[in-house]
């Protein structure tokens, strides 16, 4: 599956941007909030998502790089998302929050940051609908893939099989053809990619590459 990244679309044209979107092959929209708190950048809020979220036609995977993201379920709730995830590394309380995204309606995904390992999910991962892999320090597009993700894929498909989880495995940041490639390979389920997409000078070819891998 694919998950094309807001972040990386012309921001002063959403409207043209989510005509191609709409008919292409992505199966979500990837939407990375960010606080200038728990990632060291800003991108959009909820009065612009709102807009996004009226033109959009596919399932809103809502990435939420913020502190305190218990505090926002009912907006992105909102917004009709279909997928909220919440960074391990910004809950307390992390299966509390799971449960308040459930409760909403929404299914849950919990991320990881580079530096967190898998081990940490043992007691959360039946709980999860989905686990997001950050490949990248979550807070920009456009950076370099770290390559020790493969193995952690590996490591979350191991757990996920020895626990009977359903858990998808998504991954996110530095994701073009070679990496997705191998991703796909090392048990990946869904794919994150901005730049890769939209600024490819064929969005929408690029999209129908990366989700045949
Ligand atoms: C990074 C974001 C990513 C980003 C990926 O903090 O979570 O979703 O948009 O962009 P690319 O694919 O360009 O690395
Ligand atoms: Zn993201």
């Amino acid at each position: 599956m694919l998950s094309p990244s807001l972040l990386a679309a012309n921001f002063a044209n959403l409207e043209a941007e989510m005509e191609w979107f709409n008919k292409s092959s992505a199966d979500w929209l990837h939407i990375d909030v960010m606080d200038g708190v728990f990632v060291p950048n800003i991108s959009f809020g909820f009065p612009v998502l709102k807009h996004v979220a009226r033109i959009c036609r596919k399932p809103l995977d809502v990435h939420l790089m913020i502190v305190q993201p218990e505090k926002f379920v009912d907006e992105v709730k909102a917004l009709g998302a279909y997928l909220m995830n919440v960074h391990y590394e910004a809950c307390t309380h992390l299966h509390r929050v799971i449960g308040q995204i459930h409760e909403a309606g929404m299914k849950a995904g919990v991320t990881l940051n580079p530096a967190t390992p898998v081990s940490v999910l043992e007691d959360i991962i039946c709980d999860v609908d989905l686990v997001l892999l950050m490949s990248v320090n979550p807070g920009f597009g456009g950076q370099k893939f770290i390559p020790h993700t493969l193995e952690k894929v590996k490591e979350l498909r191991q757990l996920i099989s020895r626990t009977s989880s359903k858990a998808l495995i998504e991954v996110d940041g530095g994701v073009n053809m070679e990496t997705g490639k191998q991703l796909k390979e090392a048990g990946a389920d869904v794919l994150v990619a901005g730049n890769a997409i939209f600024r490819a000078p064929d969005p929408a070819k690029a999209c129908e590459e990366l989700a045949k891998l």
